[in-house]
């Protein structure tokens, strides 16, 4: 099993990228930079859709685990309502630094807090409750973002898990895998099993970008 397969075919994410609306000028400098220095953000597909659902969903508070250099906090920002805020943690310091910057620069300061350190660790710190949960972070450890997440999740929040399908790996059978690659499939299908069978959610995995899990808590 290669796994540069990919999800969805290129010519199909061409024709899909060529159609959508285009980024505001500093967030598609941000997108560029980060595409430059090989940093893994999200992918336009995903970015369209996530968008859709925050313009759907109106949240208060976003957290997110995993912010990189801040391009997709930056992009959830134009949907949050006017007194909300995003809470993005990080454990990379060059990261962490390069988000402040972006942030500073798209002016976003008094939205998005980012927070430096492993979410495993953060998460269990932080109070309140938040609408949306954008998980986009260490693809071993989604499980135990999952459970820190269903404590911290408002009635009728939303989970949005990103890159669940690892380039497709995650779809084949498990004889497939070569070793290096089997732990990773193991616990990215043992959360993929959690969430979707989760009877408190109304739950879609979407092969767009690396694979995408959507999942929404029901009242
Ligand atoms: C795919 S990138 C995030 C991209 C970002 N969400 C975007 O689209 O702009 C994943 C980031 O998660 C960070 N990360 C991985 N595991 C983490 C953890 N346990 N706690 C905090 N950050 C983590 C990595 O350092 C990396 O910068």
């Amino acid at each position: 099993m290669k796994i540069e397969n990919k999800v969805v075919y290129e010519y199909i994410e061409e024709y899909i990228r060529k159609v959508q609306p285009k980024l505001d000028i500093e967030l598609e400098a941000v997108r560029a930079q980060a595409e430059e220095s090989h940093v893994p953000i999200i992918k336009p597909e995903v970015a369209s859709l996530i968008h859709t659902l925050l313009a759907i969903k109106k949240p208060k508070r976003i957290l997110e685990i995993g912010t990189a250099v801040g391009f997709s906090a930056n992009l959830m920002c134009k949907y949050l309502v006017s007194d909300g805020e995003i809470i993005t943690i990080e454990r990379n310091a060059d990261m962490y630094k390069k988000a402040l910057e972006n942030i500073k620069k798209l002016k976003t300061e008094n939205k998005i807090k980012v927070i430096f350190g492993d979410a495993i660790e953060e998460m269990t710190k932080i109070s309140g409750k938040f609408d949306v949960i954008f998980i986009d972070a260490a693809k071993g450890h989604y499980d135990t973002f999952y459970n820190d997440s269903l404590l911290l999740l408002a009635e009728e929040g939303m989970i949005i898990a990103d890159n669940v399908l690892y380039k497709g790996l995650v779809a084949c059978e498990k004889d497939e895998i070569v070793r290096r690659h089997k732990t990773i499939h193991k616990r990215m299908r043992s959360f993929i099993d959690m969430i979707m069978n989760n009877p408190e959610f109304e739950s879609t995995l979407i092969p767009v970008g690396d694979g995408i899990i959507i999942s929404k808590k029901i009242g």
